[in-house]
């Protein structure tokens, strides 16, 4: 099928770097949030990043004008109307998420796909809800967004072959590389990538190492570009306390059990770069 109108839900982290990179390869987008306050922040994120992109000399000025010309925000799902494909961003929360795809599955045209960017929720409970089951998946993008060159293209036991199709063209088309993965907690990339984070936090809680000389170690010794505690901090620590809790819901395996620390850390309110508390400043009293 094809796709022009792209919506965009939740205008946190990952939903303004998608609407981003989406808006970028030509489609027209709307990105919803939940509040005004909320929707500029997210609107200004975008916007910002062409301003920045531009100012690198990254971008013409023209490119600038045309982006800004298909993007917008909204606080109406109602608007959604007219939109081929939604991409929901919304918090780490299945009741919540539920809650949104069934308001979408009554506002969305007929053909319309509706897929999550989850980064561990079981997708076909999503489906469920929906009169369009054949027409959910997962499009997971890595953050940020508009740099990381993966998309997982998820499938759940109900999604249609067309419908993983479209996504891996789709995904093509914003100049990523899809891969596809079965609809089960963590995909491929997290269910990897959140046990070695979890490990670092257990690490430093058993007073293995300090926090500086475990990022020290995984950057200059495995050449990864952030150390474990800068990319918590980067991801969200809430985000993957929430992801550490589905996958462990699933597979019962202890690698997947979030660490006391990190709780503490979300129950303390520190949620990492989103809102200037992480583990970077833990130590700063
Ligand atoms: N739009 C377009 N380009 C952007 C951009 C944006 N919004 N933001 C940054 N860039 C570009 C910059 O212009 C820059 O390009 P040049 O090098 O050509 O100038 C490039 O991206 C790199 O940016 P920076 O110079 O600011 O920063 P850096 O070199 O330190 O790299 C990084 C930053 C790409 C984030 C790098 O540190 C990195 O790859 N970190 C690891 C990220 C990672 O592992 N992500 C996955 C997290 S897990 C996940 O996402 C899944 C989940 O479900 C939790
Ligand atoms: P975030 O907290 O930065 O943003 C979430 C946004 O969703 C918030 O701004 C919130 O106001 C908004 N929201 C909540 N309910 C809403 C609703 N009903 N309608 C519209 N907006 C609503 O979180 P994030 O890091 O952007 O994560 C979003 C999703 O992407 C989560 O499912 C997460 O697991 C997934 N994800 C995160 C990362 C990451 O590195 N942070 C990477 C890949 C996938």
């Amino acid at each position: 099928m094809a796709i022009e109108k792209v919506g965009v839900v939740g205008g946190g982290l990952m939903g303004s770097g998608i609407a981003q990179t989406i808006a970028q390869a030509g489609y027209d987008v709307l990105m919803a949030e939940v509040n005004q306050e909320l929707l500029d922040k997210g609107v200004g994120r975008v916007t910002g990043a062409w301003t920045m992109l531009t100012g690198k000399g990254k971008i013409s000025e023209e490119q600038a004008k045309e982006y800004r010309g298909r993007f917008r925000g909204t606080l109406d799902l109602n608007e959604f109307h007219d939109r081929d494909l939604v991409v929901e961003a919304i918090i780490e929360n299945q009741d919540e998420k539920k809650k949104l795809f069934k308001t979408l599955d009554g506002i969305l045209p007929a053909g319309a796909l509706l897929v999550s960017n989850t980064s561990s929720l079981p997708i076909v409970e999503l489906a469920s809800v929906t009169n369009r089951q054949t027409q959910v998946g997962g499009l997971h993008f890595f953050n940020p967004a508009p740099v990381m060159k993966l998309v997982e293209v998820v499938r759940t036991i109900l999604t249609s072959d067309e419908t993983v199709e479209t996504l891996k063209e789709f995904a093509r088309s914003l100049g990523k590389t899809p891969i596809v993965a079965k609809d089960s907690a963590g995909f491929i990339v997290n269910f990897l990538l959140i046990p070695y984070m979890l490990a670092a936090i257990r690490m430093y809680e058993h007073g293995m190492a300090t926090m500086e000389d475990i990022d020290t170690g995984m950057k200059l010794g495995c050449g990864y570009p952030m150390g474990p505690f800068e990319l918590l901090d980067y991801v969200g620590l809430d985000t993957t306390l929430w992801a550490a809790e589905a996958i462990y819901r699933e597979f019962s395996d202890e690698a997947y059990n979030p660490p006391t620390l990190l709780r503490r850390m979300v129950q303390a309110g520190r949620y990492g770069k989103k809102n200037g508390k992480g583990f970077w400043n833990l130590n700063e009293g």
